[in-house]
């Protein structure tokens, strides 16, 4: 059997288990059907879609449709704090799944409503997740898979690494996905080799002439080292993986006290969270498509160690599955 034939690649219909994650801001439709083209699966991140690539959103899954007929996932952020939210995410979800989406990434959240919804199409569900416990409580919920968010992940990273999340989740009877720190074939190989069905790569992806980003952003992850990638919790208040720059130096990585306490707070939490999450959606979606402003915030995860080149995204998808098939 090929190395690649694993479940997910079956889960997924795909020929190359891996996965360009969802990102706010840098999943432009361009970059998604490219990596599905090649063979991976491109997500589609649908804030980022509307919001910073202008697309409503039939329209823009449309679009990506016509680049490419081969399967696209689908991310939903689940978030029960704000009503509307949820409600225009349900309706998303639906015109996504009427669109032929069969692949959904949850993340966050209780994915139970993503899970009856695409089980009654005949698709598939994988949660993020950092530890057993959430593992355990998104298994209970019905999903399919788990994305194991280790902690060298772009985004929001977890606390483990990527051996010891496949040996504290490898029981659990699912296909796992390794998310974080891959940025070469090498890795994506070594991955598999330790039991995942598959890789999510986020970063790499960037550095990729179908990603919108700006260039300036693109030249940051093939300069960085994975020791200049910190976490700070300035963006969203939980800990998210930036390169740093003068300004998150100048701004610190830590929430201020008063912040801190309405981050606790089980009542406060979820509006300070809007808040930090309104005003950080905005910075990010300025520094990546207009480069260098006084406040640079390039998110990136410690896997910018392996990428040192611009690459067609179909080019990435090729390399991984050749150090793959070369057991590399
Ligand atoms: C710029 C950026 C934005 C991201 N936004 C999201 C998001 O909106 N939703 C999500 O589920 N994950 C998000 N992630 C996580 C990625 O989907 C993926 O799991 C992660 O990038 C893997 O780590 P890597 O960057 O080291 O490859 C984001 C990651 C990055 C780098």
């Amino acid at each position: 059997m090929s190395a690649l034939a694993t479940p997910l690649a079956k889960a997924a219909g795909i020929e190359v288990p891996l996965l360009c994650g969802a990102m706010y801001p840098c999943s432009n439709p361009e970059l998604v059907a490219a990596v599905s083209e090649s063979g991976g699966l491109g997500i589609v991140q649908p804030i980022s879609l509307v919001y910073v690539h202008g697309r409503e959103l039939a329209e823009g899954l449309a679009y990506i449709r016509s680049l490419t007929s081969k399967p696209i996932g689908f991310n939903v952020i689940v978030e029960k704090s704000a009503r509307a939210y949820e409600e225009r995410m349900k309706r998303w979800f639906d015109v996504a799944l009427g669109a032929g989406v069969r692949f959904a990434v949850t993340a966050l959240g209780n994915p139970r409503w993503v899970v009856e919804r695409m089980h009654a199409a005949g698709g598939v569900v994988y949660h993020d997740v950092t530890e057993r416990k959430w593992a355990e409580k998104a298994l209970a919920e019905g999903v399919d898979g788990l994305i194991c968010v280790n902690r060298r992940a772009g985004g929001h990273a977890g606390r483990l690494s990527a051996e010891e999340l496949v040996e504290s989740l490898g029981d659990l009877g699912v296909p796992l996905v390794c998310a974080g720190g891959v940025g070469d074939g090498s890795g994506f190989a070594a991955a598999l080799g330790m039991g995942y069905a598959g890789v999510q790569m986020g970063t790499r992806f960037i550095a990729t002439p179908e990603c919108r980003a700006h260039d300036d952003y693109k030249r940051a992850i093939l300069g960085a080292r994975a020791e200049d990638v910190v976490l700070t919790e300035r963006l969203s208040g939980v800990p998210c993986a930036v390169i740093r720059t003068p300004y998150i130096d100048r701004v610190g990585t830590h929430a201020g006290p008063l912040a801190r306490r309405l981050l606790r707070g089980r009542r406060t939490k979820h509006w300070m969270r809007t808040l930090y999450a309104l005003r950080s959606l905005r910075e990010l979606k300025k520094a990546s498509l207009e480069g260098p402003t006084y406040k640079d915030v390039w998110q990136a995860g410690k896997s910018v160690d392996a990428i040192d080149a611009i690459l067609p995204a179909g080019e990435v998808v090729r390399r991984c599955a050749e150090a793959a098939r070369a057991g590399a």
